[in-house]
């Protein structure tokens, strides 16, 4: 299974200050075979970024998208209209969830029309610090996963990435903690345990799962040898060119 690295850029960079940073890391980083580097801007950029970026050496993915594909729906911007665009579409993001308030019912429509869309699905899965004090870590991530995995069918599993991402450990977060190598590994253990269940133990080894929270060039090592993890999912890092160059460098030498 190939190593994701990817960068969530959230609400950042104008269309020129993206089109600078991908043009000075496609300068920075070879084409490794072994990794998979996917960069998520804002939707504004993404049209023109598709254009300049070399698909050999890295991906795009979206950062939302909405689950009917045309319509009457003012504002929102369909799988059907990123397709072709990007490859990967992050869903069911934390932020998406708390401020956005969406919720399983949506997230699960959404990872539907990305996979219609031929749009690979990022399902973003986590626990919130008060339901991790209440013993609630385990329930969450079950709802979240089998939520948000609903219309997927077994053969179509392979093509969905999952990231666990912990909203304590998200740097955003107000008093971010580090999600520690044993929290991780138990969340992994879990999600794919989950997965086999539900769909089968071969099928269910082929899904990439990712970590998020708070990754940086000097714990990425660690966490990319965390039991489970297959790849990284990289906010504030990820905006600080030289550290996602960095992280990348990391996951090339910690995975080869
Ligand atoms: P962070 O964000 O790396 O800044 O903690 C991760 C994310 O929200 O995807």
């Amino acid at each position: 299974m190939k190593t994701y690295i990817v960068g969530n850029w959230k609400l950042n960079f104008t269309v020129g200050e993206a089109s600078i940073y991908l043009h000075k890391l496609l300068k920075k980083i070879p084409n490794y075979r072994d990794l998979e580097v996917v960069i998520s801007p804002s939707l504004i950029a993404l049209q023109s970024l598709s254009l300049q970026i070399d698909r050999h050496k890295m991906k795009l993915a979206a950062q939302n998208g909405f689950y009917r594909d045309y319509g009457a729906f003012t504002g929102e911007v369909s799988f059907s209209q990123l397709r072709g665009i990007v490859d990967y579409c992050i869903i069911g993001h934390s932020e998406r969830r708390h401020i956005f308030g969406e919720d399983d019912k949506m997230i699960q429509k959404k990872v539907a029309a990305a996979m219609r869309n031929k749009i690979t699905p990022i399902l973003c899965i986590g626990e919130t610090e008060s339901e991790r004090a209440f013993g609630e870590t385990a329930d969450v991530i079950r709802d979240q996963l089998i939520g948000g995995l609903s219309e997927v069918a077994d053969d179509e599993l392979e093509k969905v990435i999952i990231a666990y991402e912990p909203v304590w450990a998200i740097s955003s977060t107000k008093a971010a903690k580090l999600a520690s190598p044993d929290e991780i590994a138990e969340a992994m253990a879990l999600i794919r345990k989950i997965l086999a269940e539900t769909y089968g133990e071969k099928i269910a080894e082929k899904v990439p799962i990712l970590f998020g929270g708070s990754v940086n060039p000097s714990n990425a090592g660690g966490y990319l040898t965390v039991p489970g993890v297959n790849g990284l999912l990289i906010g504030g890092s990820s905006l600080i060119l030289s550290e996602f160059a960095d992280i990348i460098e990391v996951a090339k030498r910690v995975k080869s």
